[in-house]
């Protein structure tokens, strides 16, 4: 029995890094998912927390999350799509071994980050968690709070599987030995979700890449051009028409384009792609009605149901379950 769990911090729209390198991923898990697969996403607000911000962007930034997670597919009957701090968590502290913790190097203030996203994870007995590359050292924690948890008190809590996706490290257009980034003070650093098509073209008109001729996938020595090439290889990768295989075959496909013409088609796979997705945001996000408050309580309900079964055999495995 499967359980595939994921989080994304709502910090305003999402870019292409965290689409290609992670909701694209979820839509396509929940598609192809057997029948009896558990799937959780989870908009991680208590994380979100350590940014400083206002009450006003942190409320209005969750409606647009969730607006989006809708927008690009996930189906709020198939998967449980919630906000973090609306179900209840609260794994004992003893899960978290202290030693892992400080290997970790954190800065003071991020350091519950890693213990807040492993309760979560485990809270909700994930088997796999798809995510980009930069998560790949949470995980690994988060396996270890599991292992040290289920020595002291036996097989309690499941240690995670990271899946990586394929699109695990989508750069930066103006620095692309950066990864993209929300932080990052340029805007034009990364594309939106909700950008339209004369965003995007400036976007990738003004993206960094060299003075060599030609289309070549080389992330050494052409890391920007490669780096449109990875944009757009993995945003085709689910359409049918798609030929190329790999990374190399569509740089091959377009060699002989100049640098103006391949970005004009890098624009067009990225405006074809988001363009249907930022109609269905455009229309949940103005709906009058109720929809974004009943998906939420909807996955506020099943998101705390999940919890329970597992705090119930946490209470058990510790002895915290007394039979008065
Ligand atoms: P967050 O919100 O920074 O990013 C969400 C997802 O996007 C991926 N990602 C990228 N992938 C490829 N290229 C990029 N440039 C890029 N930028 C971001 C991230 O790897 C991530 O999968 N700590 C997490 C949120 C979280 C979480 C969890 C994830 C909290 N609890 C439990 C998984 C399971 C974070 O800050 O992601």
């Amino acid at each position: 029995l499967q359980t595939i769990f994921s989080g994304i911090q709502p910090t305003g729209v999402p870019h292409l890094g965290n689409y290609l390198g992670a909701l694209q991923q979820w839509v396509k898990l929940q598609n192809g998912a057997a029948p009896d697969t558990t799937l959780l996403y989870s908009i991680v607000d208590l994380h979100a927390i350590t940014v400083r911000e206002n009450l006003a962007h942190r409320r209005r930034w969750k409606r647009e999350m969730l607006a989006t997670l809708l927008a690009i597919g996930l189906d709020p009957n198939r998967s449980i799509v919630y906000c973090q701090s609306e179900s209840k968590l609260g794994l004992p502290d003893n899960a978290d071994p202290l030693d892992e913790l400080s290997t970790m190097k954190l800065k003071a203030g991020l350091f519950n980050y890693p213990v807040l996203q492993a309760a979560d994870i485990l809270l909700h007995r994930a088997t796999h968690v798809p995510v980009g590359q930069d998560q790949q050292q949470h995980l690994e924690f988060a396996r270890r709070c599991a292992n040290s948890f289920n020595s002291h008190y036996g097989r309690t809590l499941i240690p995670p599987q990271t899946l990586l996706s394929p699109a695990k490290r989508i750069m930066s257009l103006d620095r692309p030995s950066l990864k993209m980034s929300k932080s990052h003070a340029n805007p034009s650093s990364r594309i939106l979700l909700t950008d339209s098509k004369s965003a995007i073209a400036k976007k990738i008109r003004a993206a960094v890449t060299d003075s060599t001729s030609g289309v070549s996938y080389d992330t050494i020595n052409r890391p920007g051009v490669s780096n449109l090439v990875d944009i757009m290889f993995h945003i085709t990768s689910s359409e049918s028409d798609t030929v190329a295989t790999t990374q190399h075959d569509l740089a091959h496909d377009l060699q002989d384009l100049s640098m103006r013409a391949f970005k004009e088609r890098v624009t067009d796979a990225i405006d074809s792609h988001l363009a249907p997705m930022r109609d269905r945001y455009e229309a949940i996000i103005t709906d009058r009605g109720s929809l974004l408050a009943d998906v939420a309580a909807v996955g506020r309900e099943k998101a705390t149901a999940s919890a329970a079964v597992t705090m119930e055999r946490v209470r058990e495995a510790v002895g915290l379950d007394t039979p008065w």
